[in-house]
């Protein structure tokens, strides 16, 4: 695992962007696997500035999302598949064809997550896997645990995963579960790419860099990956 120290969350978007541009401009049909939440967003409006100044074109590129709460139906506000919309699929020319996401559905959910796992294969593997940390260490919706997870599968979030999140859900309670990719397939990636910055991760990076590798910090595991990067700024590495 590398670990890259920048100077602050614009820093990181611009190397993270960089490395994703450059992927897919020699990759046009590259399949790149998304996340959520706050620790993306400056990436991907440094994705749109480079697709609006016609440097990249997503037009061909397949993606994955990591997870989806469960619930959620994808007009929901506070779904990842909303999240993704309006933060970058929109705005930067994807085609929604192409788009890959774990149902909401609480019924249909459970049995599209095997056809989740077995589409990422089908497309030849995801070629950069993006991630946040969750301050318990979580990656997707991965929460700690006795073991690492495999294939997708549907998850009891975290007591601290419901304070951290729920200040998002200014209009109904968050929901307390959500499907998610398994660790085995962010392992599965070809190359993988952290962000973390800010305070409220310092203990999930120590651990994530230091720590034996263990279920208990499901980040732990990047270190086993051949080619994952994590992007961390002052605030984020203060414990290290
Ligand atoms: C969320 C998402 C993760 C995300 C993490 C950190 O719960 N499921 O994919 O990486 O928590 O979120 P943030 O970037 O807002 O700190």
């Amino acid at each position: 695992m590398e670990v890259v120290l920048l100077e602050n969350a614009i820093e990181i978007s611009r190397a993270v962007s960089s490395i994703i541009i450059e992927t897919v401009r020699k990759k046009p049909a590259a399949v790149l696997g998304f996340a959520t939440g706050a620790s993306p967003v400056e990436t991907y409006k440094r994705l749109i500035e480079a697709y609006e100044k016609g440097l990249v074109s997503f037009r061909d590129v397949t993606t994955f999302n990591l997870d989806e709460y469960c619930g959620l139906p994808r007009e929901d506000k506070n779904s990842y598949y909303y999240f993704m919309k309006e933060n970058l699929f929109s705005k930067a020319g994807f085609d929604f064809s192409k788009v890959n996401f774990l149902s909401g559905d609480p019924e249909e959910g459970e049995s599209c997550c095997e056809e989740y796992g077995k589409k990422i294969a089908a497309a030849g593997g995801i070629d950069i896997q993006l991630l946040g940390v969750g301050t318990n260490g979580h990656i997707g919706f991965n929460e700690p645990s006795d073991s690492f997870s495999d294939g997708p599968f549907k998850v009891r979030l975290a007591e601290s995963t419901i304070n951290s999140n729920s200040k998002y859900f200014t209009e109904r309670p968050m929901p307390a579960y959500a499907f998610t990719m398994g660790v085995g397939d962010i392992m599965r990636a070809k190359k993988i790419l952290l962000i973390a910055t800010g305070e409220s991760k310092a203990k999930a990076v120590y651990s994530m860099v230091k720590d034996p590798v263990t279920p208990h910090c499901p980040a732990s595991i990047l270190r086993n990956h051949p080619d994952a990067t994590i992007f961390i700024d002052r605030e984020s590495a203060k414990l290290l």
